[in-house]
């Protein structure tokens, strides 16, 4: 089988990346501006060149996961983001339909406005901001091409191996942690969050691909961890591994008002049972946060 991976170079693709090289699967690994490590960039936004480099490879697989994923910086290009999350994840999918591939879609619990948790794949979707819009907006892209074979899989705030801690939302917390400057932070502690490991989500996609029922596969999936968190209580976590004081770390209870109100919803909890009731291999296979931690910063 041959799979592409389409932001390979970012926190999800690259562990996606990594979980194929264990199979016996022929990998196309893209990016955009990084390079080196056999990345081929490629600006998906180059619909000519899109075109040309999938219809050479004619993959059985295309795994989405380039996108603008931080929230702040999609507010300040909007056009682009709308490029990028809408329109290139709609062009994906009518070339799945021509190539007959199967595309996967990676987006986000934050097409939810995280008022009425948890949320079936079929809820009400709300996003609350521009990014959660446009995600939700390239779900719809995708799954309003007839013909074409398309999975969009929903997944929350991710953490796992990652070049720089500032790579994740969550990550970028250890930062903080180890921040024994005198500094002190507010840290949020009013939006619960179920921080999801990307190698578990990697290695459940290559058992997805290998699955023998496909045709029973729905096209929303949701797939979460489901341990809950605030941020500060992350903090707790990353202190108590690190064996570090936070007193410099302060929680922040309140609910958002003004514009940070669309930056935190609620709780955006995904449910999962029909993920977990499909029967592939493994289910979930979910790692627990704070030994996966107190495992990797050992090394
Ligand atoms: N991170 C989260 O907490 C989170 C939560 C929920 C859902 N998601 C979804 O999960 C997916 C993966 O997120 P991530 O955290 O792995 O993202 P990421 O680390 O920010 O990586 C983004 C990737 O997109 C590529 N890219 C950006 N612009 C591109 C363009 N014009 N053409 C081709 N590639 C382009 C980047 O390539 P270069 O770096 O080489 O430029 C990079 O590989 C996204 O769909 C995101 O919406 C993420």
């Amino acid at each position: 089988m041959k799979v592409l991976i389409t932001g390979a170079s970012g926190v999800l693709g690259s562990a996606v990346r990594e979980a194929f090289k264990s199979t016996p699967h022929q990998v196309l690994a893209l990016s955009n501006t990084r390079t080196g490590d056999g990345l081929v960039p490629l600006d998906l936004a180059n619909t000519q060149e899109v075109d040309k480099v999938l219809t050479e490879f004619n993959p059985n697989w295309v795994i989405h996961c380039a996108a603008e994923r931080r929230p702040d910086v999609a507010e300040k290009n909007p056009e682009g983001v709308q490029k990028l999350n809408v329109d290139v994840s709609g062009h994906l999918a009518s070339l799945a339909k021509s190539l007959k591939y199967t595309l996967v879609y990676v987006s986000t619990d934050y097409v939810f406005d995280g008022t009425s948790p948890p949320y079936t794949p079929s809820a009400r979707t709300n996003p609350l901001q521009l990014y959660g819009r446009t995600k939700r907006d390239g779900e719809q892209a995708v799954l309003s091409v007839n013909g074409a074979k398309a999975i969009v899989l929903r997944v929350p705030v991710l953490y796992g191996p990652a070049p720089k801690n500032s790579d994740s939302a969550v990550n970028i917390l250890l930062d903080v942690v180890q921040d024994q400057s005198g500094k002190q932070y507010k840290m949020d502690h009013y939006a619960t969050r179920y921080p999801t490991n990307v190698v578990d989500i990697a290695n459940f996609l290559v058992r997805l691909s290998d699955f023998k029922q496909s045709t029973a596969i729905p096209p929303i999936l949701h797939y979460s961890a489901a341990e809950p968190f605030t941020k500060y209580e992350i903090c707790l976590v990353f202190a108590k591994i690190l064996n570090l004081p936070h007193g410099h770390i302060v929680p922040d209870s309140e609910a958002p008002k003004g514009d940070s109100a669309t930056t935190r919803p609620r709780d955006c909890q995904l449910y999962t049972k029909e993920t977990e009731d499909l029967g592939v291999e493994g289910g979930l296979g979910l790692t627990l946060f704070e030994e996966w931690w107190s495992e990797y910063l050992k090394k």
